[in-house]
């Protein structure tokens, strides 16, 4: 158990991801079959919630929450119209949420929701939220010892016996990165509210494509286990991506979640054969990988074959991948990540990441 005394915000991990979306019912059964999750609870007219409906999918502990509205002009509705389909809520599991609302409050964050606490049969979760970046929020989530199949008012779904819990894989979410107009209010909001550290530091000089460029800081709990990368766009020739992402997100949000898998060569080759679209690399990238990382457990062949980027840091090196975007605005995407050490992002890819989304960003004509 952390010391407040010692630590204000502790934190436990990512609870949940809530995305907005225009059609719940379609995207839940897009993340089942394209990503491997399996639908555990929902909530909506059949269990007594009149303005929106909730599938909650699950695979190893991420939790993803997919909702829509059933009425005209409500705040999900104008959600959707201004973002498209966005991440709403980064839900963070805290030991104590009133004592976490209330030292975020009092450092200056703006409460989305007091806390209370939530009831069902299977137990109490006590649950507030504040907000960070343009539209998004973080619930801020005392779980206890809730034995429910997501929160109280959603009713867990019966399961058939030979649900595939494993999926493709994926274990946990690693990061959640923040496209913003200006980084450094929210790299001082993690610090001041959360108590959150900043890991590293690239400057444009890094992350500098011919034609678009980005800063980038990280901001991270004190053990890692809630990592929160923040982006703003610099200067380039031409448009930068993250003003794209701003242009077509309507502001600042989710730019993209990583999600762990302990077996990326498995992972994604299960992905692929399910039908997911991971960015290219350009064609030079594994003869100079192969001298920039030198010696791995992989297979350089199997990693080229499904388009694997890797990365090292002084702790070791890690294997990332980058899936096109989860809906037709060119906003939030996926990242898989298998770490063998190395606690950074892969910003050796960035550049080669960026040299392929702004490939296609040509094709949409907003290069
Ligand atoms: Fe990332």
């Amino acid at each position: 158990m952390s010391d407040a005394a010692i630590d204000p915000f502790p934190v436990e991990g990512t609870h949940h991801i809530e995305m907005w979306v225009s059609n719940a019912k379609q995207a839940a059964f897009y993340y089942q079959h394209a990503y491997g999750f399996v639908p555990v609870a929902y909530a909506g007219l059949e269990t007594g919630v009149r303005d929106r409906a909730s599938h909650v999918l699950q695979q190893g502990n991420i939790r993803l929450v997919l909702t829509s509205p059933l009425g005209v002009n409500d705040e999900i509705g104008q959600h959707i119209a201004k973002h498209g389909d966005g991440v709403r809520d980064l839900a963070i599991l805290v030991p104590d949420a009133r004592a976490a609302h209330a030292h975020a409050i009092a450092k200056g964050a703006v409460s989305f929701r007091e806390p209370e606490v939530i009831t069902d049969e299977h137990g109490a979760v006590s649950i507030a939220a504040i907000r960070t970046y343009g539209d998004t929020i973080h619930s801020l989530v005392e779980r206890g010892n809730y034995a429910g199949a997501f929160l109280p008012g959603f009713r867990a779904l019966e399961l058939p016996a030979d649900t595939d819990w494993a999926g493709a894989g994926l274990k946990d979410v690693d990061h959640c990165v923040g496209n913003t107009e200006d980084m450094n209010p929210w790299v001082k909001f993690y610090g001041d509210v959360m108590g959150f550290t900043e890991l590293n530091q690239f400057t444009d000089e890094d992350i500098n494509t011919e034609y678009s460029a980005l800063m980038s800081k990280v901001v991270s709990s004190g053990d890692g286990k809630v990592k929160f990368p923040i982006n703003e766009p610099a200067e380039g020739k031409r448009k930068s991506q993250i003003e794209e992402y701003l242009d077509y997100y309507g502001g600042a949000g989710v730019q993209h979640i990583a999600l762990e898998t302990d077996d990326i060569v498995k992972t994604v080759t299960n992905l692929r054969d399910r039908g997911v679209k991971f960015y290219d690399r350009p064609a030079a990238y594994y003869s100079e990988a192969v001298d920039r990382i030198g010696k791995i457990e992989e297979d350089w062949e199997d990693l080229k074959r499904l388009g694997i980027l890797v990365d090292k840091d002084e702790e070791g090196y890690l294997l990332q991948i980058f899936t096109h975007n989860l809906q037709d605005r060119p906003t939030v995407f996926f990242e898989i990540i298998q770490r063998k050490g190395a606690k950074g992002f892969g910003d050796g890819n960035f550049k080669a990441l960026f040299e392929a989304i702004e490939a296609e960003q040509a094709l949409r004509g907003n290069l």
